[in-house]
């Protein structure tokens, strides 16, 4: 990958998105390289316990899709469906088995703030700002950032958002529930590491399943009352169990 650097470390997966001098602006390149490693490539990293994505240097998490890539499309007469295509990556985030943190360090606008709400967890660094400015350039946020936004931070402010083409500050993210902290760089890393490692010491099926559960449930009660019947007869739940029991640490 060359657009998208990945380390891997104490069982994260960190993804940076590099292209720092055009404001990581998610170009064709990088949605093709965010696909190949939820799709499969995450398979290479043994025992991996969850991914943090962030921008490449301190001014952006992502300033949105390449505008600069839209041009040449609307001259086409059949043009690809980008809107399509990045929703569906974006799918594959949001319904990761692992937990998937966005650490928001600068910009995350259009696209890229799309890319961090499908996310399951976001970190602002305080400099962050976030806004679906698409009303600018007569188009609407197209990776499913109405609807996500929408559930997020609620209907009217997620309309007076869009329809503004405004933006927010960290603070006031943190405030409407969009960005769970707001914290300085190293911090910001180190919490998301911890949340990570501690998700990690729990049962990791039962992790997979509130994530289903909260993301994309089959019916909110129905498969809720379906995973707990069966993570109740699994080994896991034994385990975790005769742990609590024998007030020992469990061992998944
Ligand atoms: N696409 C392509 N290039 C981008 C970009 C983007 N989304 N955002 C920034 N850049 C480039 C700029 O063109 C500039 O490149 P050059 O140096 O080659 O001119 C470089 O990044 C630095 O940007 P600025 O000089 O504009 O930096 P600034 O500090 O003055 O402004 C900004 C920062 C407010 C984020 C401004 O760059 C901006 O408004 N960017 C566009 C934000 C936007 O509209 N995002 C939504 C895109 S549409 C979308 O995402 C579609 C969808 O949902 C489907």
């Amino acid at each position: 990958m060359s657009n998208i650097l990945i380390d891997y470390k104490n069982q994260i997966a960190y993804l940076t998105i590099n292209r720092p001098k055009a404001l990581n602006a998610l170009n064709k390149d990088i949605f093709d390289e965010l696909k190949a490693f939820f799709k499969e490539g995450y398979q290479e990293y043994d025992d991996l316990a969850g991914v943090i994505i962030t921008g490449s240097g301190d001014k952006a998490f992502a300033a949105g899709a390449d505008i600069k890539e839209f041009l040449p499309l609307m001259e086409q007469d059949n043009p690809p469906n980008l809107s399509k295509r990045g929703q569906d990556i974006f799918f594959l985030i949001e319904r990761f088995h692992k937990p998937v943190i966005a650490l928001v360090n600068g910009f995350a606008l259009g696209g890229g703030l799309e890319l961090a709400m499908s996310c399951h967890i976001r970190i602002a660094t305080p400099n962050a700002k976030f806004g679906l400015p698409e009303t600018n350039l007569g188009l609407i946020p197209g990776y499913g950032g109405t609807i996500r936004l929408a559930s997020l931070i609620g209907k009217a402010r997620a309309t007076e958002l869009m329809i503004t083409a405004g933006m927010i500050d960290a603070a006031t993210a943190e405030k409407f529930g969009l960005a769970s902290y707001v914290l300085e760089a190293e911090e910001a890393i180190a919490k998301a590491e911890k949340i990570i490692s501690t998700s990690s010491t729990k049962g990791p099926t039962a992790v997979a399943k509130c994530l289903e559960q909260v993301f994309h449930p089959k019916s909110d009660y129905i498969s809720e009352h379906e995973y707990f019947t069966v993570l109740l007869q699994s080994e896991e739940c034994r385990e975790g169990v005769s742990a609590f029991l024998e007030k020992r640490k469990p061992n998944f």
